[in-house]
């Protein structure tokens, strides 16, 4: 049985008749730009195959049901007048998130069965949640009729994320999930959410991007994610802009020397600056069809995460290592960091060689086995049926 056809039986299971639609959403890696979506920057990530999938119907009495054949949970009820920011520290958190942000910009949501189900490795750094959010937006969106644009969709994503669930992440993984296209890369300006479609179909040019999921949990809500955010504002503060993206390349050392011996700040500055000037040195050498160029550059942004931010972790480090000194072009950790998957970028006869190396590595060094997979850029949220 296929996803739909599974996801569909078991919504007729569960509620008793057939949904009115089925939809998906898919998770990403992000290939560089991080940590600068919350400072008005750029990110280039691209869709994953693996996605949240839902069947949904309309409810008009102002109640909500969310089921997940992932957890052994049952059936949750809420009450569409009950939602309340912060109120639920479970999954059903993110979907309940996205009908309370629905609901609170206007939108005439009045009640609703879903039943969701998803590939995307949780915890992995690969936005599972923005996922399950987007799907579920996605869905009541053209059930309800909202008329809404897929970033406008992000956007009440992203509010359900930072208000409801109280996650305080940027806009990158929920308009990858709602905007991303197969056979690209997205590059997207979060200032203004304009964005670029860059063709990145490594498979045809003889390479691979792996990703590697170290297994290492991590979590955004607890409080390093928000510390750097805050620090990153704080820069943004000292040096009178509105957001660190306002600081050009070209200005960098100066502004590092305004901030004095504020040394924090200072690296996270710095990681921002260059961070941003490495999505359009991508972009170009993307652009200009120097594909196997880019190894460096991501090299070099996850010496900046690792060293600047510092959001690495020994198990992001040793994929990296360990991935560079068997020929690959690049590797750096992707997502939110402090666990989570790195990525890879190698020609494709050197695959098998790379993943036993790490996985050699892994098992020496004590760590929990790594898992390895292929990632091809695939298709944003969509209906299936
Ligand atoms: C997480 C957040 C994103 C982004 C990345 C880091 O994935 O959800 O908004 O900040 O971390 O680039």
């Amino acid at each position: 049985m296929g996803a739909e056809q599974q996801v569909r039986a078991g919504f007729v299971e569960l509620y008793g008749a057939e949904p009115e639609g089925v939809w998906a959403a898919p998770g990403r890696v992000n290939l560089i730009g991080e940590h600068t979506d919350y400072n008005d920057g750029f990110v280039m990530p691209f869709a994953l195959p693996h996605t949240a999938t839902a069947a949904v119907s309309r409810r008009t009495d102002g109640r909500l049901r969310l089921h997940s054949a992932d957890v052994e949970d049952g059936v949750a009820e809420l009450r569409l007048d009950d939602l309340a920011p912060e109120s639920d520290r479970a999954w059903t958190a993110y979907p309940a998130g996205v009908v309370w942000a629905l609901r609170e910009a206007g939108h005439p949501v009045t009640g609703a069965d879903i039943h969701l189900t998803s590939t995307v490795p949780s915890g992995a750094g690969l936005s599972s949640s923005a996922a399950l959010e987007v799907v579920v937006a996605l869905a009541l969106g053209d059930l309800f009729e909202l008329g809404l644009q897929r970033w406008q969709l992000a956007r009440l994503c992203q509010r359900a994320e930072n208000v409801y669930v109280g996650a305080p992440t940027g806009i990158m993984d929920q308009t990858a999930s709602a905007c991303c296209e197969a056979g690209h890369a997205l590059f997207l300006d979060t200032r203004d959410l304009s964005q670029k479609q860059i063709p990145f179909d490594l498979a045809a040019e003889g390479m691979r991007l792996l990703v590697v999921d170290t297994q290492v949990k991590h979590a955004h809500s607890d409080g390093e994610y928000g510390k750097r955010r805050a620090g990153c504002e704080k820069g943004a503060a000292l040096l009178g802009v509105d957001a660190l993206r306002d600081i050009p390349y070209a200005d960098l050392d100066a502004a590092l020397e305004r901030l004095g011996d504020e040394e924090e700040v200072r690296r996270l500055v710095r990681h921002v600056v260059t961070e941003d000037q490495r999505v359009e040195r991508v972009v170009s050498l993307l652009k200009s069809g120097e594909t196997r160029a880019i190894g460096p550059v991501l090299v070099e942004g996850h010496a900046s995460l690792r060293d600047d931010f510092r959001i690495s972790c020994p198990e992001l480090d040793l994929v990296v290592d360990t991935a560079l000194a068997g020929g690959a072009l690049g590797a750096r950790m992707t997502g939110g960091g402090f666990g989570g998957s790195a990525i890879v970028l190698t020609e494709a006869a050197d695959v098998d060689t790379i993943t036993k190396a790490v996985e050699e590595a892994f098992a020496a060094a004590g760590f929990t086995a790594p898992r390895v997979f292929e990632a091809v850029p695939s298709a944003g949220a969509r209906r299936l049926g």
